[in-house]
């Protein structure tokens, strides 16, 4: 699945490479971005262990979070993809998403995370898709609403609240 690519209106999401680091820094590095995750902005040594995880996700499954590029900018504007984990004992697959700031507010999460959702349902044929939102975080929330999530459950992670969204295949 090497050459994998999935393809929107706008948009297109390939395998990421440790090409891309210098523009995930400009989603992980941007503080505006990290308040999301009550979280400093990476350094490079985190944004390269970061991308090590995710390549190695990639290696053992096929696919992870995808690079999202956009079209008309030739651009890297985001991450959406797949994670495989475990949750309150269960393996689930995570639906996640993080964009450019600068690039918020046009629907571009919507776009990319439909395709992701199409592509886990459709291609690969994966029975549940969940994503794990720290409450509070109404962006989030409403683009796992608009591709059809509805919130199932509460959980706590390391002392933080987590809203846990799902949608079945069926
Ligand atoms: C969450 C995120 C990916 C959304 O990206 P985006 O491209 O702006 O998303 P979209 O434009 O597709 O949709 C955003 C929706 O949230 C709404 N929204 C944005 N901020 C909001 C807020 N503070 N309160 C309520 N709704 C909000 C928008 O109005 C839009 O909904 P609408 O189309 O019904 O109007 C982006 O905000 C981000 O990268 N945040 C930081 C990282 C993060 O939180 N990742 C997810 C971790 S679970």
């Amino acid at each position: 699945m090497n050459n994998l690519r999935l393809e929107t209106p706008r948009l297109f999401l390939r395998l990421m490479t440790f090409s891309d680091k210098d523009e995930l820094m400009k989603i992980f590095g941007d503080p505006i971005v990290m308040h999301s995750f009550g979280a400093p902005p990476f350094n490079a040594e985190q944004m390269t262990s970061w991308i090590q995880r995710n390549i190695d996700h990639q290696d053992l499954h096929g696919y992870g979070l995808f690079s999202v590029i956009l079209r008309s900018e030739k651009q890297l504007i985001g991450n959406c993809g797949l994670e495989h984990m475990e949750l309150s004992g269960n393996q689930e697959v995570e639906l996640g998403y993080d964009f450019r700031s600068d690039y918020w507010g046009q629907g571009y999460a919507t776009e990319a995370a439909t395709a992701v959702r199409d592509f886990a349902f459709e291609v690969l044929q994966l029975p549940r898709l969940m994503s794990l939102i720290r409450v509070g975080n109404e962006a989030s929330k409403r683009v796992s609403e608009k591709i059809g999530m509805c919130l199932v459950n509460e959980v706590s992670r390391i002392g933080i609240p987590y809203w846990v969204f799902a949608i079945d295949r069926n």
